[in-house]
């Protein structure tokens, strides 16, 4: 529909999570005329929800350069080298600033940052607030300060479309607002210069660690404006998920790897630690390696899932380490300090994303993308665990500084979005298609994958993409617009650019394993597979 609003700015931030924030806050500090626009309130996305922490190299004796070593192992050999140096030199000073902004970090009686470890790294560095409520901390300094300098923002605001002008470079965004006064409805920001910071797509899957907002928006907008997309295969299982059952859909509580980076134990239906053997780091082995040992001794015993042993932690340590753990597995009628913790891996984190260079600049002009919805090369095959926080603030502060000193030609280039009249209606999904799009997905593409199994699922797709556009085309119907059919139809279009990469990548690598294809070939596979759209026929 055409825009019934629109406004002007310099900047348009999507998203409001860490990257977004951070964006915002330093591009409105170099008097850049900044909106941000989210989904749902400012502190609904998938950042409020980070347990873990923020990993940088902060502790003695740690260094950018062994950071950076943790990560390439990690990455499985597809991590763009530079792109991580860039990510562990600029995090420790990153994170410093986060802290000036009111970020409050776990210190020592002594005054020094607490530190702790994870999956993958082989020295504590992995800084954390409120024990295991660290995402939660820093998105409330982050909107705080948004609201403190008082920078535009419009909430309940689902981002359509970008808009571009006639040589192709981004005019802004095309925008659904409900309830928010004079911005309601279709409306438009237009700004030379947009910013996408829109969160993962863990909704993709029936069983995932991210929020019901996490539905591949701002890959799906990408993808659509012909911009590049990489590495959408691979998609992080997180080991150790609360199990509440087989069938359980949506937002599944997540237990922090920083539970096993404290010393607890992972144990199967016997009681017997089934990852010790497996991996020099045994439980604190990379993301995948875990991922894959429980999901196979699933198998073996033929269990649902597996257990986390923390008993030896006892009553202080939980309260006051890992209270939010702790308060999410009595909520299921659990208790950590005297019974092991039933869990499963489930979907928790896009690898890949809207491909950027090291400045956050996308294959759009005037398109940049930070966050867990771009792939900056950071994360390779597999992000190493407390990478993605830092990933955000840093990269964010790259694409700001890159706005900044392109500035004098933003400014002088008054954005003149066209319309396209060739571009047909887009056919929207019914909201009950989301789940018929999860169930495909985890049977078709989950944890474990062969050329069958993902076959299966791009003919299921295909389907429901033919059905909705057959409809448009005979009788003109498609769903009514609204949140849940543009998050239905964006679901859609991920899924199927992952089931195509997932089907083409013949290989097991990182995150992405193929029960068909057990080896990693570096010969045939060591490259990225990236997808762009004609947007004209999305
Ligand atoms: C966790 O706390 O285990 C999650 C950390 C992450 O995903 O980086």
């Amino acid at each position: 529909p055409a825009p019934g609003w629109s406004i002007e700015a310099d900047v348009v931030v999507v998203g409001s999570g860490v990257a977004g924030l951070t964006a915002a806050l330093r591009c409105e500090a170099e008097g850049l005329r900044t909106v941000v626009v989210t989904k749902a309130r400012l502190d609904d996305g998938s950042t409020r929800w980070a347990q873990g922490g923020i990993a940088a190299a902060l502790g003695e004796g740690d260094t950018p350069e062994q950071h950076l070593d943790d990560t390439l192992v990690a990455g499985a050999g597809l991590c763009d080298e530079e792109a991580v140096r860039i990510l562990v030199t600029e995090g420790p000073e990153a994170v410093r600033r986060l802290i000036a902004t009111g970020a409050h970090f776990d210190e020592s009686e002594e005054g020094d940052l607490e530190l702790t470890r994870e999956g993958g790294h082989h020295r504590r560095r992995i800084a954390h607030a409120g024990g295991d409520a660290t995402g939660a901390e820093i998105s409330r300094a982050l909107v705080e300060a948004v609201r403190a300098r008082g920078l535009r923002t419009i909430e309940n605001a689902l981002v359509l479309d970008l808009l571009t002008d006639a040589h192709g470079r981004t005019a802004g965004v095309t925008l659904h607002v409900m309830g928010e006064g004079q911005h309601d409805g279709v409306g438009a920001v237009h700004a030379p210069a947009v910013v996408l910071a829109t969160g993962g797509m863990g909704q993709v899957f029936s069983a995932t660690t991210n929020p019901s907002v996490s539905t591949g928006d701002g890959v799906a907008l990408a993808l659509r404006a012909g911009a590049e997309v990489s590495d959408l295969e691979f998609v992080q299982f997180h080991p150790t998920v609360l199990f509440l059952g087989a069938d359980a859909e949506g937002q599944q509580p997540l237990v922090s790897e920083a539970v096993r980076g404290e010393g607890a134990h992972l144990v199967d239906a016997d009681g017997v630690r089934f990852m010790v053997g497996q991996h020099e780091l045994a439980e604190l082995a990379p993301r995948d390696i875990v991922a894959k040992g429980i999901t196979r001794r699933m198998q073996e015993q033929d269990a649902e899932h597996m257990f986390l042993d923390a008993r030896h932690f006892g009553a202080d340590m939980w309260e006051h380490r890992f209270p939010t753990i702790l308060a999410a597995c009595r909520a299921h009628g659990i208790d950590p300090i005297t019974e092991p913790i039933p869990i499963a891996p489930a979907a928790h984190y896009a690898s890949g994303g809207v491909r950027t260079d090291s400045q956050g600049r996308t294959t759009v002009p005037g398109l940049y993308a930070c966050g867990e919805v771009a792939c900056t090369g950071v994360h390779g095959a597999n992000r190493l665990a407390s990478n993605s926080l830092l990933e955000g603030l840093v990269y964010a502060e790259r694409i700001a500084a890159d706005i900044v000193a392109s500035r004098a030609g933003l400014h002088a280039r008054v954005p003149a979005p066209v319309e396209r009249p060739e571009r047909p209606a887009h056919p929207l999904l019914a909201p009950e298609a989301r789940f018929a799009i999860q169930r495909i997905m985890t049977q078709g593409a989950g944890v474990l994958r062969s050329a069958g199994s993902l076959s299966k699922a791009a003919g299921l797709l295909q389907q429901l993409h033919s059905d909705a556009r057959d409809a448009l085309a005979e009788n003109g119907k498609t769903a009514e617009p609204g949140v849940d059919t543009w998050e239905a139809t964006n679901l859609l279009c991920v899924a199927r650019v992952l089931v195509a990469a997932a089907l083409q990548r013949e290989e097991t690598r990182g995150c992405h394993w193929r029960e068909d294809e057990p080896d990693r070939d570096d010969a045939a596979w060591r490259r990225h597979i990236v997808v762009r759209l004609n947007p004209d026929r999305t």
